[in-house]
């Protein structure tokens, strides 16, 4: 009877912190959404198996996921329903056009929302006092494949196509940047949408003024597709990404068309870190399955807000917001502080080639 009464004191204190977490859960970018859902989930158990105790209090974390479809309007919907249900932060959203309105939702309720995928590089321009991203910027990434294809690859003719969504047409507008500012030359600028299978008539566009490099603003799904339709078309321009191409997907839709292929991805490769060594194995053990770009990422956005909740001896956001400002957390994915507007001080990226249909590493570049 009294070891009853005794564990149910317990709990009778313990705090109950929610941990928001917002992707698509259906739809194309499912696969994403649960990589990114799985990183918090991992996060999340091992901080409650060492029961930490925040302003005297023993916590327990919680996570609350909802699905945004990866679509804007659906987002701010999902986004409202966290902050109805008085989630202590959010770790979200996959897409930047589900997350750049989500996170004005977000900034005026004062919840913090770190996202660990969301690459536009406007998304922490906006003069929001709680939005924060775990991951390296498009400017980076396609700037990087800008400079990358007018310098080193010499391609004198590069044409470039997007999805139009806010990441495809953001880091395609930052490539041609890099590529204009290094010297190099736009020959063809096209779009499809996201949703798009077919590509012939941009394709068919771009093919009539010769280039010798193609870049795509999109997704690894329409990546393939798209490569896979220019080798059948008897292109044979190199092709490029700028980010949100390397996993599976590409390979496994485009087949030996992939080979040859480059993109700038976000962060360094896992197998140079000294925490991200053992990540992937304990994932897969843990879920059984592998895991995609994103979910140690959202593992780390999930550490640095329950470190900030210690440091600030509170879970509230109002105070634990400027405990995350001056965070110094060494993660899976590296060194994580934040800058004045929330991003990376020292976001990373790495060029990876598809040779004999496998993804290898080539090159990672500092921002430090
Ligand atoms: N990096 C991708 C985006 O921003 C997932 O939409």
């Amino acid at each position: 009877m009294s070891l009853t009464l005794a564990a149910g004191a317990v709990s009778a204190q313990e705090v109950v912190v929610k941990v928001g977490v917002a992707g698509p859960l259906t739809g194309s970018g499912a696969a994403y959404g649960k990589d990114i859902e799985n990183g918090v989930r991992m996060a999340i158990d091992e901080a409650n198996a060492e029961h930490h105790t925040i302003g005297g209090k023993p916590v327990k974390f919680v996570m609350e996921s909802q699905d945004d479809q990866g679509d804007p309007r659906v987002g701010v919907q999902a986004a409202q329903q966290l902050v109805d249900d008085n989630v202590s932060v959010v770790v979200g959203h996959f897409n930047s056009g589900t997350t750049l309105p989500a996170s004005k939702i977000y900034a005026k309720a004062g919840i913090p929302m770190i996202t660990p995928a969301a690459t536009n590089p406007t998304i922490t321009q906006s003069g929001l006092n709680t939005i924060y991203r775990v991951i390296a910027t498009d400017s980076q990434n396609a700037g990087n494949a800008g400079q990358y294809a007018a310098t080193v690859t010499k391609a004198k003719r590069i044409a470039i196509i997007d999805d139009r969504t806010a990441f495809g047409q953001g880091e395609a507008d930052e490539f041609e940047k890099a590529v204009k500012s290094a010297g190099g030359s736009i020959v063809a600028r096209e779009f499809t949408n996201d949703k798009a299978v077919d590509f012939s008539a941009q394709l068919t566009a771009i093919k009539s003024t010769n280039p010798d490099l193609v870049f795509f603003g999109g997704l690894d799904a329409q990546a393939a597709m798209l490569v896979k339709r220019m080798r059948q078309l008897g292109m044979k321009a190199q092709f490029l990404a700028g980010g949100g191409v390397m996993d599976a997907n590409f390979i496994r839709l485009a087949g030996s068309a992939a080979d040859g292929s480059s993109v700038w991805e976000y962060g360094q490769p896992l197998s140079t870190l000294a925490k991200g060594k053992t990540f992937e194995s304990r994932f897969k053990q843990k879920f059984g399955t592998d895991m995609l770009s994103y979910a140690p990422f959202a593992y780390d956005a999930t550490w640095v807000a329950i470190k900030a909740m210690e440091a600030a001896n509170s879970v509230k956001p109002a105070d634990f917001n400027a405990a995350l400002k001056s965070t110094n957390y060494d993660g899976v994915t590296g060194k994580i502080a934040f800058t004045q507007t929330g991003d990376l001080k020292n976001p990373r990226s790495t060029m990876y080639q598809v040779k004999d249909v496998a993804w290898v590493p080539i090159t990672t570049r500092s921002a430090d």
